[in-house]
């Protein structure tokens, strides 16, 4: 296919760069529809625990026509298909703002657990586009990935504290973290590799490579729109305990 080296890449590292896919224009667009939904004060809305900062918004997708078009992006569906070898839907549609000066890390985590834990997900058969609003610099918290890490851990994970509730699935005391210790065997083993990408630049992303990023230190902000595809053969079981923002309910193939 087109993109044979990138999936290749992809296979080895977990994560695969292809440079300049959306467009300068598509991607003011994309940040017009993100400020009309955070005013929309829909459900989906998560804040920084420490400012009024918007961190993430989920499930734009399933209220917004641009969002809902963005997921049947061709090359995006051409390589999770092929990827997964099978029909794929959207589980997850989410933007991660990390706003400058208030824009908080990610710890270290595998993505897997979440949708294991808390949506019944039987195999990591899914995918992570990620696209890139801005550019991401040294300074303003890009994110960053163990190369090989998918292959070499096991889904594995620290909860790191009592308290619970949907929040901590996207604060930065994030509920399920990979533990200290093997992070930094994995990056004595592996290295590490920061993501520095301008916006319109998209990679994808295995669903078990470890990753996380740090604050954001810089007066620009740092935002990544994700959208995860599953095989259609590797639904979430019954019953939800996500909303559908969370784990998207709506098994459509695309
Ligand atoms: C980040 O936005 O830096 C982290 C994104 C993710 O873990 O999915
Ligand atoms: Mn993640």
């Amino acid at each position: 296919m087109l993109f044979d080296d990138a999936v290749e890449e992809y296979r080895v590292n977990g994560v695969s760069l292809i440079k300049s896919v959306i467009s300068k224009d598509e991607i003011n667009k994309a940040h017009e529809n993100i400020q009309n939904f955070v005013e929309s004060q829909s459900e989906g809305i998560f804040y920084e625990d420490d400012s009024r900062a918007v961190r993430a918004i989920y499930g734009a997708h399933l209220k917004n026509s641009y969002f809902e078009q963005l997921t049947k992006n061709p090359i995006f569906l051409s390589i999770a298909k092929h990827i997964l070898k099978d029909d794929v839907y959207v589980h997850q549609f989410k933007v991660n703002l990390k706003k400058q000066v208030d824009g908080e890390r990610w710890p270290w985590h595998q993505d897997f657990v979440f949708w294991r834990s808390e949506d019944n997900i039987a195999e990591p058969n899914l995918v992570n586009f990620a696209i890139a609003l801005n550019d991401h610099t040294p300074k303003n918290g890009p994110m960053r990935f163990i190369p090989g890490s998918h292959r070499s851990c096991e889904t594995e994970a620290t909860n790191s504290s009592d308290s619970s509730g949907w929040y901590r699935h996207v604060s930065k005391d994030l509920q399920y973290q990979t533990n200290e210790g093997r992070v930094e065997r994995l990056i004595a083993d592996h290295g590490c590799h920061e993501m520095l990408v301008e916006a319109g630049d998209v990679f994808f992303f295995d669903p078990m490579v470890v990753h996380g990023s740090e604050e954001n230190t810089s007066s620009t902000d740092r935002s990544v729109l994700i959208i995860t595809y599953n095989s259609i053969s590797n639904k979430p079981s019954p019953p939800f305990k996500r909303p559908g923002y969370f784990c998207s309910q709506n098994f459509e193939s695309l």
